[in-house]
């Protein structure tokens, strides 16, 4: 039943099925000088999720009958050659005399495992991660194949998303450079213990403040505070490698502490700024310090009390990871200190509609991702799809109430898009990297200005674009009701970046001026620009502005145009083709446009621009 080199009398007791030495022994008969040599044998090794949280709900009794289900049920699905092997508790091995087929053969195991099973009268469905490798034939040996297919399963196991993976060699770098930061993360957690102790800054940990925006009005709202490791060599370490190690050594409440501690001290000495609203400070905690909630609890009330920061100053941030464990306690007497919550990177872990509405968070914020496909250098489907979720999530958080802060905003274009989409702050390099405490007083007197609610952004940076367009369906001739969609969608959208201009249409034609900054410009028109109630449209001029023409138009309607009434002289002002270069006033423009129409008027074979 184990396949040639098995003895059965040594099979698992359990399950009927091989052991892990049984499976070994018959990989390394598989490979080249191997008694049974076969060309590139595959190892898939099965895990099932939270089978220990399910034994404890269900008994052992239910569960080991379950395993035996499973290995019968991996039996019954792999090709007849196939050992399989129970490797652990509740893993198992797969092992394919011929790896070629490993992922399709993989893909069904995942398949049918998920399958419900009925156990003891309990009805139980269970999932499971695979890794899987496939020998190279260049010198593998067995034990090096069983653990790069364990890599990859603890690869599928970190991804959330892949529930099976195929082992590369990215993964045994990443390992091997693991390996290397556990041991320095020792040495020099040791040396911060030791600075800790001695209640003084560390030398290696340190941490950084990034400002954070409010879109209607450029006002600074306050700072998240972002713990980085300085390595003495490898230089500057990410958390989001260093965390799981502080977490798996069990010091992630000792650095969690020093982190509120350090930057509640700090938070407490920022000026209020002349908004006369004070900063907030926004922290972040790992899951781990979640689950051990009284002691996340304890070190919110120390840091509060020891520096004497305002509680509803400070915000915590957890990821969505976190609340896969079950902490709905702990978030609540969080929120009952007074203190916000608020939910990190919104949209790419375990996002869960259910959750966002049981827990009482203050903000989403949305992850960097969804504003990093967006720029110029994306395709236009791209670019839609980012905005759509950017937008989609902002309208979630407005319609339960809450705050949306864009993270990883970079350039003016993805702010404005932040804006249009009705996020209400936004955080990244465009208005600072994140910063250490000494540099905070210079940043935060940069940023700190009167809120001018009037206008989103200085006129310094003022552009103008004038184009016109022909309709793509005849437009009811003199009737304002024709572009009645078109005006409101323009008001709004327009109302929110700091948009003016004006809108012209008559015979089949649109023109339009739009002024504002230029990135709120370049947004506005490439929307315009993919609407296909027009086409054919031909940009008239494109340059900076000093003055608008159209102040307090979010976009004027200069109505219908009647082309027999035209002056004579237009065609004078359309056919002096410098008239584009020079500044020009409000009825210039207005002026210029009708005499465009009218020189165009019938011309069928007008190419759009590029
Ligand atoms: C001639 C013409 C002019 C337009 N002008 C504007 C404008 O100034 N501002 C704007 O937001 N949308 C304008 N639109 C509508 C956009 O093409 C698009 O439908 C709208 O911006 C989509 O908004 P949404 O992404 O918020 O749904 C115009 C459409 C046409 C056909």
């Amino acid at each position: 039943m184990l396949g040639a080199a098995v003895d059965d009398a040594q099979a698992d007791p359990l399950t009927g099925l091989a052991t892990r030495d049984q499976l070994m022994a018959r990989l390394d008969a598989l490979l080249p000088g191997g008694p049974s040599q076969a060309a590139r044998p595959g190892l898939i090794l099965v895990d099932l999720d939270r089978f220990r949280a399910m034994s404890d709900g269900l008994g052992p009794l239910v569960c080991d009958k379950l395993l035996a289900r499973v290995g019968s049920r991996l039996q019954a699905i792999v090709p007849m050659a196939t050992l399989l092997a129970r490797v652990s508790g509740d893993g198992f091995g797969v092992l394919l005399d011929d790896g070629s087929d490993a992922v399709a053969t993989a893909g069904r195991l995942l398949d049918f495992l998920g399958r419900p099973y009925s156990v003891k009268g309990h009805p139980i469905t269970i999932s499971a991660r695979l890794g899987i490798a496939v020998a190279d034939g260049h010198g593998d040996d067995a034990n090096s194949i069983f653990h790069a297919a364990n890599l990859a399963l603890h690869h599928a196991q970190r991804s959330g998303g892949n529930r099976l993976q195929l082992f590369n060699m990215s993964m045994r770098q990443s390992a091997e450079r693991r390996q290397a930061l556990e041991n320095d993360f020792r040495a020099a957690i040791a040396l911060q213990r030791v600075e800790l102790l001695r209640a003084l800054n560390s030398e290696q940990f340190k941490v950084y403040y990034q400002p954070l925006l409010s879109l209607a009005d450029n006002r600074l709202t306050g700072f998240e505070a972002l713990l980085r490791w300085h390595h003495p060599e490898r230089g500057l370490v990410s958390p989001d490698e260093f965390i799981p190690l502080a977490e798996e050594f069990g010091l992630i409440s000792l650095i969690g502490e020093w982190v509120l501690r350090t930057a509640c001290r700090e938070a407490a000495t920022w000026p209020v700024p002349k908004s006369g609203v004070p900063l907030k400070l926004a922290i972040n905690v790992s899951p781990l310090q979640l689950r051990q909630g009284e002691t996340l609890l304890a070190a919110i009330r120390v840091a509060l009390a020891e520096t004497g920061l305002s509680v509803d100053r400070l915000e915590i941030e957890l990821t969505e990871i976190a609340l896969a464990d079950d902490v709905g306690d702990t978030l609540h007497a969080i929120r009952a200190l007074g203190v916000k919550l608020v939910l990190d990177d919104f949209g790419t872990g375990y996002s869960s509609l259910s959750r966002l509405h049981k827990y009482p968070f203050s903000r989403l914020k949305i992850d960097r991702s969804f504003v990093a496909g967006n720029t110029p250098a994306t395709d236009a489907v791209a670019r839609r799809s980012s905005e759509g979720m950017v937008r989609a999530i902002a309208a979630l958080g407005a319609g339960l109430g809450l705050d949306t802060v864009i993270e990883g905003v970079e350039t003016p274009r993805q702010r404005e898009i932040a804006r249009l989409a009705g996020c209400t702050e936004m955080q990244g390099f465009l208005v600072s990297p994140p910063v250490l405490g000494a540099a905070l007083p210079a940043l935060i007197a940069r940023l700190d200005f009167v809120p001018d609610r009037s206008a989103n952004t200085p006129d310094a940076d003022l552009y103008t674009l004038a184009y016109f367009s022909r309709s793509a369906t005849p437009l009811r001739r003199n009737s304002l009701a024709a572009i009645d969609d078109i005006l409101h969608i323009s008001r709004t959208n327009n109302g929110k970046l700091g948009i003016t201009g004006a809108l012209l249409f008559g015979e089949g034609y649109f023109a339009q001026v739009l002024e504002g900054p230029l990135p709120a410009v370049e947004i506005i028109f490439e929307k315009i620009g993919l609407d296909t109630r027009h086409r054919d449209i031909t940009i008239l001029y494109n340059r900076p502005l000093l003055r608008r023409d159209f102040s307090g138009w979010s976009m004027a309607c200069v109505g219908a145009i009647d082309i027999h009434r035209l002056p004579d002289d237009i065609h004078g002002v359309v056919d002096d083709g410098a008239c584009c270069e020079t500044a020009l006033t409000g009825q210039q423009i207005l002026e210029f446009m009708q005499a465009l129409i009218r020189k165009y008027d019938g011309d069928a074979q007008l190419a759009p621009a590029g």
